[in-house]
């Protein structure tokens, strides 16, 4: 058989078959392999997939692994696995299920596609890309986590609906990790070039960078059943293809830190470069001391997380 490109998805529920959807819409690679537990429903997301693709004369077909042994040679994997926090469970409980499924998950795409580029997107996300790297044996380029791209197009939208102007020609920046604590910065989000501060007042500014620090929540709230998959599943999408075409654009991504920003052994958000290598640069922008101080908080935030799973004994036995 002639191997195209290939991206294998873990995890078929929402998020994952969003993205699935929209590759395959775009008709980003040749192929698309869904995993999923629940084995009959990701065939049945896939066959309905592969008539949409038809529908639009896309190329892509989507298929489904019954087994992460079935995943071989994929150039890009998406894990979207995990359970989400059920009713008198902890957020450590949460924390110790996921990283265990993205153990057992990271386990087959080592074995089944060891040179595949990783894209994290469980809960909690920037925990979740440093068990991914550390369990993968992978370099810090292939395991990359999606977040800063979805937190900045919820700034945008935010940014668009409060000013009723400018839409598509919003650049938004966010920081940090994926959390309470992530880092939106004004000061580099701009409307077509313009500085938000000579459109928006401060309070209107600060409203938006905290109703961005809640987007996940608010949407949550709203679908009670779930959270939000649309603008994740896109992110995500974003992401693969950046690295399936090669561009060397710049995305906002979960990355582990060797130094920069003054952060070591820690997975936190940050510009990087993203190429058919992955996370292939990462870009140090200037901070100023309230910016440094809030990007400090949040990895302060993701490391009590890496803690957590150090207290009890996770990484015992892994070679980092
Ligand atoms: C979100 O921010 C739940 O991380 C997910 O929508």
């Amino acid at each position: 058989m002639i191997k195209g490109k290939r991206v294998g998805i873990v995890g078929a529920g929402n998020v994952g078959s969003t993205v699935a959807y929209s590759l395959a819409m775009l008709g980003s690679c040749h192929e698309i392999i869904l995993r999923d537990n629940k084995i009959e429903i990701a065939r049945g997301k896939a066959l309905d997939m592969s008539q949409a693709a038809a529908a639009v004369r896309s190329h892509t077909v989507v298929g489904v692994a019954e087994t992460m042994a079935e995943m071989t040679d994929c150039d890009v994997v998406v894990v979207t696995a995990g359970s989400p926090r059920l009713p008198g469970m902890s957020r450590d409980d949460l924390l110790m299920i996921n990283a265990k499924v993205t153990r057992d998950v990271i386990e087959g795409i080592a074995k089944y596609s060891p040179n595949a580029i990783v894209i994290m997107v469980s809960n909690p996300l920037d925990a979740m890309t440093y068990v991914a790297l550390k369990e993968s044996g992978f370099d810090r380029s292939r395991v990359i986590g999606m977040a800063g791209v979805l937190d900045s197009s919820r700034m945008a939208a935010f940014i668009q609906e409060k000013l009723g102007y400018g839409g598509g020609q919003i650049r938004a920046s966010v920081m940090g990790g994926h959390g309470d604590d992530m880092v939106p910065l004004p000061r580099y989000s701009t409307v077509a070039g313009v500085p938000l501060s000579d459109v928006l007042t401060t309070d209107e500014i600060d409203e938006i960078v905290q109703r961005t620090r809640k987007g996940g929540a608010e949407i949550v709230a709203l679908l009670q059943t779930g959270s939000a998959y649309y603008a994740p599943a896109k992110s995500t999408a974003i992401m693969v293809e950046a690295i399936l075409k090669d561009t060397k654009q710049i995305h906002p991504c979960a990355v582990y830190l060797e130094g920069e920003y003054g952060f070591s052994d820690v997975v936190s958000g940050v510009p990087v470069m993203l190429g058919a290598n992955g996370a292939e640069k990462i870009i140090e922008v200037t901070l100023d001391d309230n910016e440094k101080a809030m990007f400090a908080k949040s990895c302060a935030s993701v490391q009590s997380l890496i803690d957590t799973l150090h207290t009890n004994h996770f990484f015992e036995g892994v070679q980092s």
